[in-house]
């Protein structure tokens, strides 16, 4: 099965009203690509972004949202909210939320389900920290974050999420997994989806994150089992990101 590439930048807290504009405008003239290329935002700027995109290819993604529905939650953004801005992903689980706001794998597992009672495709961000990668515990982390969300929402929900395995230790850190490493985890999370339904493991895109840059961006997207990136750092320049998409094709 043919899988469509998905280049995803994620701003992360970066940008300013001025800053966005310039940066929207700079993909806006060359983000032609055979991939889908999606933006996330932080939330003041959804709306602002969801303007300068419309009937553009440009994709829109949350970087976040509550597993709740609405009421007395002080400081969340809900599903309903972000269906008023034309956003398509949310990034759920990403290692900065789950190491620096305690958001375990059972919390994790809700917001993919409310996502998708939603109509919203979760990119469900996986990895290890680097502790875990030199016990070997790569595998086993990735699965046990991956079998949270199928105990909470079932196998067959994967048609509808994205998994963006991004090792803790190159987040930020300039340190890239190798293509080769990356492949390797692709292959073994898409063989432990494999074992609950050849199907739904076939069509499943996994991204890789951490640390992806134009330079690394052609070699990666050779390898068989990753779909596509989420970009940090490099997706807040204009043409690096666009050399990035220009890399999946
Ligand atoms: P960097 O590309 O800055 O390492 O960030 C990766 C990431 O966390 C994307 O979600």
């Amino acid at each position: 099965m043919i899988r469509q590439k998905i280049v995803a930048g994620n701003w992360k807290m970066n940008g300013s009203k001025e800053s966005i504009l310039n940066l929207v405008n700079g993909l806006l003239e060359g983000s032609k690509s055979s991939a889908e290329v999606v933006i996330a935002p932080s939330f003041p700027y959804l709306s602002q972004v969801a303007d300068l995109t419309a009937n553009s290819q440009l994709t829109l993604a949350a970087q976040n949202v509550s597993e709740q529905a609405k009421g007395a939650y002080t400081g969340e953004v809900s599903c309903s909210m972000l269906a008023d801005f034309n956003v398509k992903y949310v990034l759920i689980g990403h290692s900065e939320r789950r190491s620096l706001y305690g958001e375990s794998d059972q919390l994790v597992a809700e917001k993919v389900k409310a996502c998708l009672a939603s109509g919203f495709k979760p990119m469900l961000c996986i990895g290890e920290t680097l502790a875990e990668r030199e016990a070997e515990q790569t595998i086993a982390v990735c699965e046990r974050q991956v079998a949270a969300v199928v105990d909470t929402v079932g196998i067959e929900a994967f048609k509808d999420i994205v998994i963006a395995y991004e090792p803790v230790w190159a987040i930020g850190t300039g340190l890239s997994a190798s293509a080769q490493q990356a492949q390797e985890v692709h292959q073994a999370i898409r063989a432990y989806l494999a074992g609950l339904s050849a199907s739904v493991s076939e069509g499943v895109q996994i991204l890789y994150g951490g640390s992806v840059k134009a330079s690394t961006s052609a070699e990666l997207f050779t390898m068989p089992d990753v779909d596509g990136a989420l970009v940090g750092g490099a997706s807040l320049d204009a043409k690096e990101f666009l050399d990035i998409i220009k890399a999946a094709g």
